[in-house]
């Protein structure tokens, strides 16, 4: 099974992935890792040079090579893999595609003081914060744009206020346990 991780920046999709990648003895695979790796740049460049299409578009292609490509030897046991995708992945009709077709969605759903308290000083690092008008602005902003496509593209929602990254692992595993006997579907490959 491939288990991909959506929700807004700084809800912890990426040190709960790592997590969930160590309890489940699965690979686990950063999105906006792999992007880098593959640009040889840092995001804040990639949208500097090329936009944020330009992003999107090696986003849904590094996405499209993670869950079509099953011959990669990078990945040893690639059936079984968490993959944190980028706040914004899931916004595009494409990705939305290839996690419905090769994926279980679970969408880290943070509240408002959570995600804020996290990205507070990350805009630096984040070009889709940048806001004249502020952080928590833009963070309402983005949110009111987003919310209902990762509730509606989830498989499942997990509340993460208060977790930390090991216990929302643990949450997230027993949910995929009920997954698996209430649909009947092997999580395990
Ligand atoms: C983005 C989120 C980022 C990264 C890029 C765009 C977004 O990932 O993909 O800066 O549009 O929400 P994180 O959610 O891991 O910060």
């Amino acid at each position: 099974m491939v288990v991909c991780l959506t929700g807004f920046m700084g809800c912890g999709k990426s040190s709960i992935g790592r997590e969930l990648g160590i309890l489940l003895d699965w690979d686990f695979v950063d999105l906006d890792e792999a992007i880098v790796d593959k640009a040889g740049m840092p995001i804040s460049q990639i949208f500097a040079d090329q936009g944020e299409e330009g992003f999107r578009r090696s986003e849904v292609a590094q996405l499209r090579f993670l869950l079509e490509n099953s011959t990669n030897p990078i990945y040893h046991d690639r059936d079984n893999m968490v993959i944190a995708l980028g706040g914004g992945t899931i916004m595009q009709p494409e990705a939305q595609a290839l996690v419905d077709e090769h994926a279980l969605c679970i969408y880290l759903k943070a509240s408002f003081d959570t995600l804020f308290h996290n990205l507070a000083g990350q805009a630096d690092h984040r070009p889709m914060l940048s806001s004249p008008n502020g952080l928590k602005a833009r963070i309402e902003e983005l949110m009111a744009e987003r919310e209902d496509t990762y509730e509606s593209t989830a498989d499942i929602v997990i509340d993460t206020d208060g977790l930390s990254p090991r216990e929302a692992a643990e949450v997230i595993a027993e949910a995929l346990e009920g997954y698996e006997k209430a649909t009947g579907i092997p999580i395990r490959y």
